[in-house]
């Protein structure tokens, strides 16, 4: 029997990757601070996103989610966020092209600061020290000041999220994302990389039908779904300390939202049920992301799923399948069948970095044609089991970074060097994250075809 929720029950649970703060009484007044700044996003606009993701789960849309593995507080800056909102508003168009559905967009942005590690310490020469786990708790640098958990980082995290949200919500509702500008999305360094002529092509044709639309009096300035778009935000709830100062109740419902970021999801290494990561995330209505990895049952997933979304509501919960190039053909099938079987409504969505990470001359990096060949299993996998691959979920940025190798091109393990400068984990960069949805469009497209020739045929 479910014990009664509050938002600080998950104190009473095992919990995974909690940082060592050394002073308690100061991680505890910066917690009563932030419980009392304005939330960060609004319970309706939660409910919005997961009245979004219900249509993906019933089949009639898709999600993109994608953004840095970890923010940091060194590279906050207007021109890093606009680079970001153009990369992924560029995949969105393709996306929604090949799809020809509605494209559900979700950044990994405005609070995706806090990282889980698989070792609590990091080793360099005869040094050893706390790892990093992010700018929410800790400093990158290696010396043993930076390493020691500081709770004002989640203030100066709290701020961060605030002043990017705000220049996100201008470029959603401002007109940055009018269709009308779907040319100029493309300046910057991916003018003049291998996918450009692709994407003018494309942004040929939107414009073409904008005039055409503009001919018979449908123009942005009459209909703001041409002119806005709806752009939402997301995160790994791991501190939870933070996520508790901000989980604020909904004046108009009577219900609890994390107001940190419109949906949050649960890591692979805190997924246990009875742990304090899914006691939190059960209690509040947001829609919920959960990683599945290698390790996961179908039985561990269905208790999950029974203790995330028991009332089986389309949208709460999306299933982010993480297991890698090479294991997603042994691990997706059985649990696709159980979730079926059981008649559990979830968005399955693709994450194609987190199984394929490698380390190539001292970097980690992922090899762009694993994590397409993950996408394409996850496909493949999907249409014969007649369920609907709902999503993706990608670690990118909008510069023109060298962390992940290969795509058109062809970044080899020598160029890693040249721009390497991700916080944690390899991205993708613009050219590469355009150059998937690209390839996933032609997916798209190829999946409809064949369902027409079923239907007709
Ligand atoms: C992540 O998304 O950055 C991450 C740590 O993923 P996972 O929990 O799937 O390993
Ligand atoms: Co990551």
């Amino acid at each position: 029997m479910a014990q009664t929720w509050t938002p600080n029950s998950w104190r009473q649970k095992p919990i995974q990757q909690v940082p060592d703060y050394p002073d308690l009484a100061v991680l505890d007044s910066v917690e009563a601070r932030l419980a009392k700044y304005p939330p960060l996003v609004f319970a309706g606009e939660a409910r919005r996103l997961r009245s979004a993701l219900a249509n993906v789960a019933e089949g009639r849309g898709f999600l993109l989610q994608g953004g840095d593995c970890a923010e940091s507080f060194a590279e906050h800056g207007a021109d890093t966020i606009r680079d970001f909102f153009r990369a992924f508003l560029q995949m969105a168009v393709v996306l929604t092209f090949g799809a020809q559905q509605p494209v559900v967009k979700v950044g990994r942005i405005a609070g995706q600061f806090a990282k889980p590690r698989s070792s609590g310490v990091e080793k360099q020469g005869d040094m050893t020290l706390p790892s990093y786990r992010g700018d929410i708790i800790n400093g990158i640098e290696f010396t043993e000041e930076a390493r020691v958990p500081n709770p004002e980082r989640q203030v100066m995290a709290y701020r961060q999220s605030a002043a990017t949200l705000n220049l996100l919500r201008a470029f959603a509702m401002g007109g940055y994302a009018n269709l009308e500008n779907v040319h100029q999305w493309m300046l910057g360094f991916v003018k003049d990389s291998p996918q450009a002529e692709r994407y003018r092509k494309l942004a040929d044709r939107i414009s073409e039908t904008m005039d055409f639309m503009k001919a018979i009096g449908i123009t942005a300035e009459n209909h703001p779904s041409l002119r806005e778009t709806d752009f939402f935000t997301s995160h790994e709830a791991l501190l939870l300390g933070y996520e508790q100062a901000l989980t604020r109740v909904d004046s108009t419902s009577g219900d609890w939202y994390a107001t940190s970021g419109h949906m949050i999801w649960i890591g692979d290494r805190t997924r246990q049920p009875d742990h304090a990561h899914i006691e939190y995330c059960r209690g509040i209505k947001n829609p919920l992301g959960l990683k599945c990895g290698p390790s996961l049952t179908a039985d561990g997933l269905l208790e999950l799923i029974d203790i995330l979304n028991p009332a089986n509501e389309a949208g709460r919960l999306t299933l982010i399948c993480r297991f890698g190039h090479d294991k997603v053909a042994e691990h997706l099938p059985r649990l696709i069948r159980a979730v079926e079987r059981e008649g559990k409504k979830v968005v399955w969505s693709c994450d194609p970095m987190h199984g394929n990470t490698i380390t190539l001359n001292n970097y980690k990096t992922r090899p762009f044609e694993r994590i397409l060949s993950e996408v394409e299993s996850f496909f493949q996998i999907h249409r014969a089991e007649g369920s609907h691959p709902g999503g993706i979920h990608i670690e990118m940025t909008g510069n023109d970074v060298t962390e992940c190798t290969g795509g058109a091109r062809a970044l080899s393990g020598d160029d890693l060097a040249d721009r390497y400068h991700t916080h944690c984990d390899p991205r993708l960069n613009a050219d590469q994250a355009l150059e998937l949805a690209f390839l996933l469009a032609e997916r798209m497209k190829g999946g409809r075809d064949e369902k027409k020739m079923v239907i007709n045929g």
